[in-house]
């Protein structure tokens, strides 16, 4: 895991993976980082990795037993770690009122962490303070991966993962 030095502010962080295992390794940090309310918008073609990510990011929070093959036809997922965890693929969804209908709003805005993929479509209706993680393929195994703070609460969590070291040291 290589952090792409220049590019990098206390609110942006790029991220050069080379394996599933390093995308596996931050998106689990971000879990354990993760406070009550704490929402994540996951941008990125198809097999990018937000899921792999979001699955480890479950496991941060406490979840046990995440299923690795989810069926993608369930639109939230919830899983209870040591805060509810709430699971949105919006892949499939028409469009934001149909997001909205499923209680976006309630769940954004309660004490649990929101996982939301294909965040972009969505975006006019997330709250401002949260954290953005897109992916871009660069190889087969390989990714760029994007973390964005806009706000105290996701700021908090970049914050944590420089403290704990996390994207520090390898490449
Ligand atoms: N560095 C990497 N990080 C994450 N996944 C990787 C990486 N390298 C290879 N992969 C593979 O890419 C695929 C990522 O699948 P995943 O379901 O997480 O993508 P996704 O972004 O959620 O796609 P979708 O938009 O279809 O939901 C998996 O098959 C995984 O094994
Ligand atoms: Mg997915």
């Amino acid at each position: 895991m290589s952090l792409e030095s220049g590019s990098n502010s206390t609110n942006c962080w790029v991220v050069d993976v080379s394996a599933e295992d390093e995308t596996r390794r931050l998106g689990r940090a971000i879990g354990q980082a993760g406070g009550p309310g704490l929402v994540v918008a996951l941008v990125g073609n198809l097999g990018a990795g937000k899921t792999r990510f979001v699955q480890a990011a479950a496991e941060g929070l406490g979840v046990e037993d995440v299923p690795v093959n989810s069926p993608t036809f369930v639109l939230i997922h919830e899983y209870e770690g040591r805060l509810p965890v709430y699971h949105f693929d919006t892949y499939r969804l028409r469009d934001i009122d149909e997001f909205l209908e499923l209680g976006a709003d309630e769940y954004m805005a309660g004490d649990g962490v929101c996982f939301i993929e294909w965040a972009d479509r969505m975006e006019e209706v997330l709250p401002r303070d949260r954290l953005t993680v897109t992916f871009e393929i660069t190889g087969e195994q390989s990714r760029r991966i994007e973390i964005t703070a806009a706000g105290p609460r996701s700021q908090r969590v970049l914050e944590r993962l420089r403290t704990d070291g996390v994207l520090e040291g390898q490449s």
